[in-house]
């Protein structure tokens, strides 16, 4: 009878909903286990559910580490403190082992279409447009740099915030990754993100080390 099925599916989300929160709570306090604090907003799997939180699942681990300890020392700051909040919670040690586990995630798989201006966008990402000073992404977001991200795979509209946050001076923690966002339009930026999130990475056995 509808009316029976209706209050049991409404008594099923009330419990999976208390389920969850007692859930929330017992991991935050996971000392032994510093990465399910973290998961709350990024995915225990490393791949956050909104693009308002970065995909953590197979980033490079000195990259990761690196960038906790800039929002805990105010060096890369974000909308409303989230990250720096959280990072001063934490010990080196916490941060560490963190940045261990998101690094040794199977990497996300892409997502969405690669766009309309995906050639134009591939062209950048692998060889550059030196007619407008736009050097090749890849000549640093390649498989050997350990403290440079990897871009593929991530969410089109967090890279798209980055990028403008680079280029705009929002974001001042690599200088040279500043000059390079300074030279990109508004619409590369679009059409870079959108084909950076639809690509696979140029390797996947990164996460071990
Ligand atoms: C309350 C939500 C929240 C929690 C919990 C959280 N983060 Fe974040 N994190 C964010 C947000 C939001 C950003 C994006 C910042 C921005 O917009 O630049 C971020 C960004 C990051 C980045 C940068 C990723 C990149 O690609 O540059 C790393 C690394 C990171 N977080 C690691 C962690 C780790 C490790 C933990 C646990 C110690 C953690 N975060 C806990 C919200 C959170
Ligand atoms: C000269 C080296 C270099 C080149 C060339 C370069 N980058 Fe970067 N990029 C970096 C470094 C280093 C970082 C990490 C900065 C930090 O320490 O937070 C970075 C960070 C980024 C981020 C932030 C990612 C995240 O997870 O928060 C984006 C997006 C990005 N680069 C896009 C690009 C694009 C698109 C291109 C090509 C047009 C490019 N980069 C070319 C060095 C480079």
């Amino acid at each position: 009878m509808p009316r029976v099925a209706v209050s049991a599916s409404a008594l099923f989300v009330v419990f999976t909903l208390v389920s969850a929160s007692s859930r929330a709570d017992s991991l935050s306090d996971a000392p032994d286990r510093p990465w399910e604090a973290c998961g709350e907003c990024h995915g225990l799997d490393g791949i956050s559910a909104t693009a308002h939180f970065p995909k953590l699942a197979g980033q490079k681990r000195a990259y990761i580490e690196k960038e906790v300890h800039d929002f805990r020392s105010g060096a890369r700051a974000n909308d409303n403190g989230q990250m720096g909040g959280i990072a001063s919670d934490f010990s080196d040690q916490a941060i560490e082992r963190a940045s261990a586990y998101f690094s040794a995630l199977p990497a996300p798989p892409p997502a969405g279409d690669p766009g309309k201006d995906a050639a134009r966008a591939k062209a950048i990402v692998e060889t550059g447009f030196p007619a407008a000073g736009i050097p090749a992404c890849h000549a640093c977001h390649n498989a050997a740099a350990d403290a440079v991200p990897w871009l593929e795979a991530q969410h089109a509209s967090y890279l798209a915030k980055e990028l403008h946050d680079f280029k705009t001076g929002i974001r001042t923690n690599n200088p040279t990754m500043a000059a390079v966002a300074r030279r990109l339009s508004d619409e590369d930026i679009d059409a870079l993100a959108t084909y950076l999130a639809a690509t696979p990475r140029l390797a996947t056995d990164r996460g071990q080390q």
